[in-house]
């Protein structure tokens, strides 16, 4: 494992980002559009680095008091399964924690078990599902909640 750290996501990084997107969301994929509104509407966001550029990236939009959404977590491929992911999970649960929000919540794939797994180790409990909420694969989504300590 690296011994780098989750740093702020900046606008320069969105140009390395979108080629992850299309590879691991396909269709799905968010646009450069999006994580630009993101950034600009100042929600916390954190990339993981390399020398070799991004090798994974989340962000959490905060709505206080109550709660905060993960908006998206994602690890390179090849950079899988060597607990990038956790950290960058584990920056958005601080921030939420700094920021003292009463619960934590995020949508994920229904057939998507390594990142409900990487959440429910973190604490998350599935509290729902949204019918369809991936297009257009149609892909159900499970919606999770973290309430915080
Ligand atoms: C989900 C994702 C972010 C995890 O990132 P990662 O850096 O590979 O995960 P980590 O190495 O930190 O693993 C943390 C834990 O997640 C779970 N996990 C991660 N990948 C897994 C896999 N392929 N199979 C099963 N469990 C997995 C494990 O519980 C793991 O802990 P362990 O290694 O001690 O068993 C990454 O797989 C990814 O980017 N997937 C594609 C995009 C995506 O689905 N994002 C989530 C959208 S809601």
């Amino acid at each position: 494992m690296s011994r780098s750290r989750p740093a702020r996501f900046r606008w320069w990084h969105i140009d390395e980002v979108l080629p992850i997107e299309a590879d691991l969301f396909g269709a799905e994929q968010w646009s450069a559009a999006m994580f630009w509104n993101e950034l600009s509407h100042g929600h916390f966001y954190r990339v993981f680095t390399d020398d070799g550029g991004v090798l994974g990236y989340a962000g959490l939009a905060v709505a206080p008091p109550d709660e905060a959404w993960v908006q998206n977590i994602a690890v390179r491929r090849d950079a899988q399964r060597r607990g990038i992911g956790r950290l960058l999970l584990e920056a958005l649960l601080a921030e939420a924690g700094r920021l003292g929000v009463r619960a934590v919540l995020l949508e994920v794939a229904a057939d998507n078990a390594p990142a409900q797994r990487l959440y429910a180790m973190h604490g998350f409990e599935p509290i729902g599902v949204r019918r369809g909420y991936y297009q257009p694969s149609n892909t159900d989504a499970l919606v999770m909640q973290r309430t915080q300590d």
